[in-house]
């Protein structure tokens, strides 16, 4: 059981540096928002209260939290005066009293063992003041983290405001803190906005603290990559890359052999069997599951999508599909919503399916439409095929039967159907229904007209080549 009384989320700033119309703390790592990464870890802490300070984009970040934080307070920052003056709003807003945990609403890689590994730390010594610290290889952009000759901190120092000497130290203020809420209450009022960026920065704290003669203490993190926060779009490009590292090394744990790790994209809730492949250029994402055997890729996007034992899908893109066992997607194919393959079936280069069943066994080979249907087993669909399903105004459905042979180049007008066992000639436009075992033949007759090159094409090389093959005017 944790005993904090409360986590405060700090996510009012502007998010200038992110240049976007939507707050930082929206923007999605695999597949998440910032936040939902963020929260993930802080839930688990189960704290008793967690207050979250919004400000600019408040009406879409409150939004977001009632989804992923039901219980969440929020507080509104009006005047972005700073994590200090948003600090100052949460706690006006809190009356009791026990520890408090601040975090920054944009550093999502801030793992739950890492944030419980300081609690603990915090709680056992007994300290009123810790500040998450960690050495990085470029601590451009962050605060510093002076410390005195004990090694405890005497204060934070922002880059704006740093030195030249004070630029050159690594350790930087993660933006996680644990206070003693009356200690806190105390001195936070005294903050004032005299730095470079006029704003009231809850790092000053650590040196009001200092100045009562209380002792704040660095809790060094070991693993820097969790702590990095996102301020621009670089940023955010860095963190969605650890994240896919992370993710990825977990599925290769637990069995799936990935060809290209960073050239794969796996989110957050996406379930993969072992012994699955996944090779090079592919996204998956929502609720996909990939079940045992089967094989990803190269180049292919999945988005909610459950893909069965020892199917294959190759350079495709399909959302919101069934794909059954061993069956065969791709090359380029595309299934839309609602796309059910059942085992065995394929659907191949060039084709399209949504909305659409395509039976045990059956083959939608070539370059192909397939919009709502219900195609039954062992069928075969002819290169070419194009299920007519819109007429300008509605969609209609089109019904086909099992171990049917549609002719390359049929048009299936719906709404119609083709009966168990029939054929369709090839290139033929089939808008009556075609009952079980007959051919729908929908087509103009052919006529050979004879000698027509020999006297419309006289002296073409077709004409020669045609006398030459014995025809006659
Ligand atoms: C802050 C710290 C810095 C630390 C870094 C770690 C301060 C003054 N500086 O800098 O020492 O190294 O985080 O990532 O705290 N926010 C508000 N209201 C405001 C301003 C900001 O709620 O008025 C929120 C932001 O939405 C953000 C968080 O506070 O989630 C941190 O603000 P940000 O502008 O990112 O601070 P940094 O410059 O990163
Ligand atoms: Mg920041």
């Amino acid at each position: 059981m944790s005993e904090l009384s409360l986590v405060i989320l700090l996510a009012a700033g502007d998010s200038k540096r992110m240049k976007s119309k939507q707050s930082k703390v929206l923007h999605k790592i695999a597949g998440r928002s910032v936040f939902a990464n963020l929260l993930d870890s802080v839930e688990q802490l189960n704290a008793k209260n967690l207050t979250v300070v919004v400000g600019a984009n408040k009406d879409e970040v409150i939004e977001h939290l009632s989804k992923i934080a039901p219980k969440a307070k929020t507080v509104f920052q009006e005047k972005r005066d700073g994590t200090g003056g948003a600090t100052q709003l949460a706690l006006a807003d809190y009356k009791g009293d026990g520890t408090v945990l601040i975090l920054a609403g944009d550093t999502p890689l801030l793992t739950h063992q890492t944030l419980s590994e300081f609690v603990q730390v915090h709680q056992k010594e007994k300290q009123s003041a810790s500040v998450l610290t960690a050495m990085l290889p470029d601590p451009t952009g962050y605060g510093r983290v002076i410390r005195g000759d004990d090694g405890q901190i005497l204060k934070i120092v922002e880059e704006k405001d740093a030195t030249e000497i004070e630029k050159e130290i690594d350790e930087i203020n993660t933006g996680v803190y644990l206070f003693d809420l009356a200690l806190l209450r105390d001195v936070i009022k005294n903050l004032k906005s005299n730095n470079a960026q006029n704003e009231l920065y809850l790092t000053d704290v650590i040196g009001l603290i200092n100045s009562t003669g209380k002792k704040s203490y660095a809790v060094l993190s070991n693993d820097y990559t969790e702590t990095l926060g996102i301020n621009d779009r670089a940023q955010l490009a860095e963190v969605s890359a650890i994240m896919r590292d992370r993710i990825n090394n977990q599925h290769m744990l637990n069995g799936v052999a990935i060809v290209d790790p960073a050239n794969t994209w796996i989110d957050h809730g996406v379930e993969i069997e072992s012994d699955v492949v996944i090779y090079p250029g592919c996204a998956i994402s929502g609720k996909s599951v990939i079940k045992t055997g089967a094989v990803i890729g190269p180049r292919t996007t999945l988005e909610d999508c459950i893909v069965d034992e020892g199917a294959k899908v190759v350079e495709s893109n399909c959302t919101e599909s069934k794909i059954g066992k061993d069956a065969k997607v791709g090359p380029f194919t595309y299934l839309r919503k609602g796309s059910v393959l059942a085992n065995e079936s394929k659907a191949g280069a060039f084709v399209e399916i949504k909305n659409s069943t395509v039976g045990e066994g059956t083959k939608v080979a070539h370059l192909s439409y397939v919009g709502d249907a219900e195609i039954g087993k062992e069928s075969n669909i002819g290169a070419a095929t194009i299920f007519v399903n819109y007429d300008g105004e509605s969609k209609h459905k089109t019904k086909v039967g099992d171990h049917v042979r549609i002719g390359s180049d049929t048009m299936l007008v719906a709404p119609v159907s083709v009966g168990d066992g029939a054929y369709t000639a090839a290139g033929s436009v089939i808008n009556e229904d075609v009952p079980a075992g007959a051919i729908g033949i929908g087509r103009a007759r052919q006529v050979n007209i004879l000698g027509w090159v020999l006297k419309k094409r006289k002296d073409s090389k077709s004409a020669a080549a045609a006398k030459k093959a014995g025809a006659k005017e």
